[in-house]
């Protein structure tokens, strides 16, 4: 697709679904949209459009599909099993506030298994003890997911245990719901992370698999705003391919593969 016609199309998403796909890499949008459109059948881009304007379904399809709902519980588990071993045990005992609950966000949390996984991780290491974990996502259908606890599919819970699932699931599946107990521990809202501003003060900021897709501008922009929206010493937990290369322009430290702290 050529840069005129990757143009209209850009508009056309803004006004239709409000998404903006400049902060998106050029390569990677067009691939994606190309494959898209060979996929739907449709002749052409205009034909398409006009279909994802008449057509709800089709709207949510191809939203889904431009803001890449993929996910899963405790997603790269040994990274999460770092996190509980070698980064939770410094921040849950904040210096002088033994008993101080924290305040986490995962920031592009989909259908909710990231955050449903946080809730999980501090309800067993700190059982009874309430924490501020806050799931945010721009997607409304993504959202409506994770209020309602789910569906989630048999590959999605893989790494769930028995016991995790008799404790924070409902009985039966696939496809499994979480129980009501782990939905209320979580606070969703919907939060464009390049146009809206942040909440602060967080002790941990889970952002995986999101930035994936920006300009090396916007994941400027964006780590200044996930640092300032950190507490000095929270720490910020990054996917596996998405290394902060020179993390001390952003008054960030490194402390493990995929975790920088604030200094
Ligand atoms: C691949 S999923 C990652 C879900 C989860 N963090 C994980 O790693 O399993 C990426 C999510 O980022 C969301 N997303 C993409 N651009 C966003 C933006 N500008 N603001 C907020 N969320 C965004 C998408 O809607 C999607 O749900």
């Amino acid at each position: 697709m050529n840069q005129e016609e990757y143009d209209t199309i850009k508009s056309s998403v803004l006004k239709i679904l409000g998404i903006n796909l400049d902060p998106y890499k050029d390569e990677q949008m067009k691939r994606r949209l190309d494959s898209w459109l060979s996929r739907s059948g449709a002749p052409s881009w205009s034909v398409y459009l006009q279909r994802v304007k008449n057509e709800e379904p089709e709207r949510k399809k191809f939203r889904d599909y431009l803001t890449i709902n993929v996910t899963e519980f405790f997603r790269d588990g040994e990274r999460w099993n770092y996190l509980r071993q070698n980064i939770m045990p410094d921040l849950i005992k904040v210096p002088g506030k033994l008993d101080a609950s924290l305040r986490i966000w995962s920031a592009g949390c989909s259908i909710g298994a990231e955050p449903f996984s946080l809730a999980i991780m501090m309800d067993e290491l700190t059982p009874g003890k309430k924490h501020y974990i806050s799931g945010t996502d721009l997607d409304q259908g993504a959202l409506s997911k994770a209020r309602a606890g789910g569906p989630f599919t048999a590959d999605e819970v893989r790494n769930i245990s028995p016991v995790q699932k008799s404790t924070y699931f409902k009985t039966g599946g696939p496809p499994f719901f979480v129980n009501s107990q782990l939905i209320s521990k979580i606070t969703f809202a919907e939060l464009n992370l390049i146009q809206n501003d942040f909440e602060k003060n967080f002790d941990l900021i889970v952002c995986r698999n999101v930035v994936i897709y920006f300009t090396t501008e916007t994941k400027t922009l964006l780590y200044q705003k996930f640092r300032d929206a950190l507490r000095p010493g929270g720490v910020l937990f990054v996917g596996g391919t998405e290394i902060i290369p020179r993390p001390q322009d952003f008054g960030l430290k490194s402390t493990g593969f995929s975790f920088y702290v604030r200094t």
